[in-house]
């Protein structure tokens, strides 16, 4: 995720930016950059890579300047390059930008058509022109800002400099972060408190549609629309640094968990057309004519992405009733698959550089397949590589066990199911409104469903000392009990399988006794009676169950010593939403048992080796 610095005031500001972006690397980054003041003009300095790259890139200059923009960028429109690395220009116009555009191209039309010459892929670009071009009306710098903000539409955090009036800053923000810092002659910007937490603790924390103006004097706010002046209290921050760059969050994977409905809301922005019924096939590079060719659908992963895979698979065959295979990356490079020519393949890699994933990828498309990848990271190589790419943009997930990333691909492999289906003719429009109004609640669930991380902890409490741990789902919800148990082998190191309850007569029943908790996942839906029954015949041989259900299914109360209700959700999302405890369950017991959460013994987050 992009990382924004600003700074006004006594001190130089060059060290101040390249400071603060350190301290923001944390947020993962592929480029860099800042612009500052060399009198009344605005100097702009950015490279690919790394901020050490950009040190070394002035080192030797004797710059100085009292405020400036710095940024650390998150490819999300653009490959990473020099070009498309932040701060951008429209003429005297100098700004950085987190969040996404959705409308960018559009705007980027019609500027164009009007004569404003773009340099970079960004969908960022199209904000600074915006501005620069009301600044060319002649409206005031701040008049200028609010009249571009209400043509964008999506997300944003942004700073901007100008240099028509070199003393001020202004700063605003909707559903991407941004704080502000209030130093002693002296005022901040940033997209998390760590980036100046060196030179003050007091902090406002922004709220959506509030417009900040900064200049050495002091910091004004107001609302953006209506330009009412708007009164906040600064708050003193207590966290030590390394709190701070994980948001007061304790580890980074507790953050990613808590991280998800803004992710999966960023992964659904510009990706569907809800009046139209229509997925925006833009988005996964593909028409609807390449969908109706379509006979066969491979899906291809490693880890929690198989998980993924294996719920798309659902997805894809009930939806747009297409035959689908799920492979393990590492299976499908060597075991000769047969591949008929009217095979789609769908690759699904957080990281994009798992090696398996990329050797199959590779395969896939020499047996004359093409190629999708849902993927994470802007400019990977199983991005480069594929023929179409869908990005999830779920920021990057920095601890080792992945749990955003798996929402946000769910998210992915329902708008494909939802595309195809269309193409292939097999899903009303009626049907596709209905399953876009409940992608779009689905942020919100989320946040509900976190609601029980209380719950979940004492439960953790009372099984983090056990040997042995098993997960039981069925239909769609299988491939949940298999990321249960991922995720609690690799962070507690508690043995653990997830199995579809209804095989656990057919030999893991035999483990069953007081000592082995049973975690059953029984969502409202057609096959929720067999897994109560499958409950029974753990009960009745000692066994402890853990249930995770729909609210209002009071049918468990008889089956289980535990249970957690989960917000109803369509059958196609309940995944998303019971994902969520099988994370927190996993995340608590490891904390519990002092193991490392973010970095577990013997595990990378991104497995380049074979
Ligand atoms: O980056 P990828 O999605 O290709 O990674 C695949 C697996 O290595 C990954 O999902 C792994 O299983 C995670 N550590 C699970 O939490």
């Amino acid at each position: 995720m992009c990382g924004i610095i600003g700074y006004i005031g006594k001190r130089n500001a060059i060290p101040v930016l390249i400071n603060g972006l350190k301290r923001l690397e944390y947020r993962g980054y592929d480029s860099a950059g800042i612009a500052f003041f060399s009198g009344n003009k605005i100097s702009v300095r950015r490279c690919a890579g790394k901020i050490k790259d950009l040190e070394s890139a002035i080192k030797g200059e004797k710059l100085r300047s009292v405020a400036g923009l710095g940024h650390t960028r998150w490819a999300t429109h653009g490959r990473p390059s020099e070009d498309n690395a932040h701060p951008h220009r429209a003429g005297g116009t100098v700004l950085v930008h987190n969040g996404i555009i959705e409308n960018y191209f559009e705007l980027k039309e019609d500027l164009r058509k009007k004569g404003h010459v773009f340099k970079s892929e960004t969908d960022t670009e199209v904000i600074s022109h915006l501005i620069h071009s009301f600044l060319q009306k002649g409206l005031s710098f701040e008049d200028a800002m609010r009249e571009a903000l209400k043509l964008l539409e999506g997300s944003y955090a942004i700073g901007v400099i100008n240099e028509k009036e070199p003393g001020r800053m202004l700063a605003v923000k909707k559903d991407s972060p941004l704080v502000l810092g209030l130093g002693d002659g002296e005022f901040f910007i940033a997209s998390d408190i760590p980036a100046f937490l060196k030179y003050t603790r007091d902090v406002i924390i922004l709220e959506n549609n509030e417009l900040v103006s900064i200049t050495n004097k002091g910091v004004s706010i107001s609302a953006l629309n209506t330009g009412k002046p708007v009164r906040r209290e600064a708050t003193r921050i207590t966290w030590s640094p390394t709190m701070a760059e994980k948001g007061g969050y304790r580890h980074f994977m507790l953050k990613e968990i808590y991280e998800q409905p803004r992710a999966v809301a960023d992964t659904i922005r510009g990706r569907v057309f809800p009046e139209r019924g229509e997925v925006n096939l833009e988005e996964f590079s593909l028409r609807e004519s390449d969908l109706r060719k379509i006979g066969k659908v491979f899906l291809i992963a490693c880890g929690t992405s198989w998980h993924a895979a294996l719920v798309g698979k659902y997805m894809i065959e009930d939806m747009a009733r297409v035959p689908c295979e799920v492979d393990i990356a590492s299976e499908f490079r060597y075991r000769k698959p047969i591949v008929p020519k009217d095979s789609f393949v769908i690759v699904i890699t957080q990281s994009g550089e798992t090696a398996d994933t990329i050797a199959a990828q590779r395969e896939a498309r020499k047996l004359g397949a093409r190629v999708l990848t849902i993927c994470n990271v802007v400019g990977s190589t199983s991005s480069r590589e594929a023929d179409s790419v869908f990005y999830t943009h779920s920021g990057p997930e920095i601890g080792v066990a992945s749990t955003k990333a798996f929402t946000t691909q769910l998210i992915g492999l329902y708008l494909f199911s939802i595309a195809l289906a269309k193409a292939k003719g097999g899903i009303a429009s009626g049907q596709i409104k209905e399953l876009f109004s409940e992608l779009l609640q689905l942020p919100e669930k989320i946040k509900k469903a976190l609601q029980i991380n209380d719950q979940v902890l004492k439960i953790a409490k009372k099984f983090c000392y056990t040997r042995d741990f098993l997960y039981l789902g069925r239909g769609i919800n299988y491939p949940i009990a298999l990321e249960g148990a991922l995720k609690l082998k690799e962070i507690s190191y508690i043995h653990a399988e997830g199995y579809p309850a209804g095989e656990m007569k057919h030999g893991p029943i035999a483990l069953i006794d007081n000592s082995m908790p049973v975690l059953a996942l029984a969502p409202d839906d057609q096959v929720l009676e067999k897994i109560l029954s499958n409950m029974e015949e753990v009960n009745s041989r000692g066994g402890k169950v853990i249930a995770v259900t729909t609210e209002g299914v009071k049918k468990v109360f008889a089956h289980a010593s535990d249970i957690l209700f989960m917000p109803k959700t369509n059958s196609y999302l309940t995944p998303v939403i019971f994902a969520i405890p099988m994370h927190l369950l996993a995340y608590h017991m490891a904390v519990l048992k002092k193991c490392n959460v973010d970095q577990p013994r013997n595990l990378a987050k991104s497995v380049t080796v074979e």
